[in-house]
């Protein structure tokens, strides 16, 4: 394997399939990580995969995989909107992440348009559904591509 990313899930993520799933779809986080992982494996990808509807463990997480990972794909839930813990955490690890959301945030209520973990992030993917996770990928691989980062 080529890269080691780190699949960080949020809080209220661990109901998907019957939460809202005209908003997020039918599909459960297992679904997501376990097509997450396969895509992964054709690209060389290992991820290890980890959900917390807790901030501080989503925080320790993220302090666990400095320097360790190559980078981090997380849908950081609502979170997103004001976790100042969570921006200061990737701010400080100096982790690649790309800020990943199911539902397009920028179509939904006005509290979704603002991202307070943005500015950290590498980039952001939103509106795939499911899809978003693979794009998410994608897009950290080529960013590692571009900067040299591998393990
Ligand atoms: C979400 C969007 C957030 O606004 C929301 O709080 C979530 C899920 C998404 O994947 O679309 O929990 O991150």
């Amino acid at each position: 394997m080529t890269h080691t990313v780190l699949l960080l899930n949020g809080p209220n993520l661990n109901l998907l399939g019957t939460r809202e799933p005209e908003v997020y779809g039918a599909d459960t986080l297992d679904d997501i990580v376990a097509d997450l992982r396969a895509y992964a494996e054709g690209r060389g990808v290992e991820i290890e995969a980890f959900q917390s509807n807790v901030e501080g463990a989503l925080i320790d997480r993220l302090h666990q995989a400095r320097g360790r990972v190559d980078g981090v794909v997380f849908n950081p839930g609502a979170f997103t909107h004001y976790s100042y813990a969570l921006r200061d955490a990737i701010a400080g690890t100096e982790l690649a992440v790309i800020e990943t959301h199911l539902s397009n945030v920028h179509a939904r209520e006005e509290f979704r348009h603002r991202s307070v973990l943005a500015e950290v992030c590498v980039g952001v993917v939103a509106g795939f559904g499911r899809h978003s996770y693979r794009v998410a990928l994608d897009a950290l691989l080529l960013h590692l591509g571009q900067t040299g980062s591998s393990s």
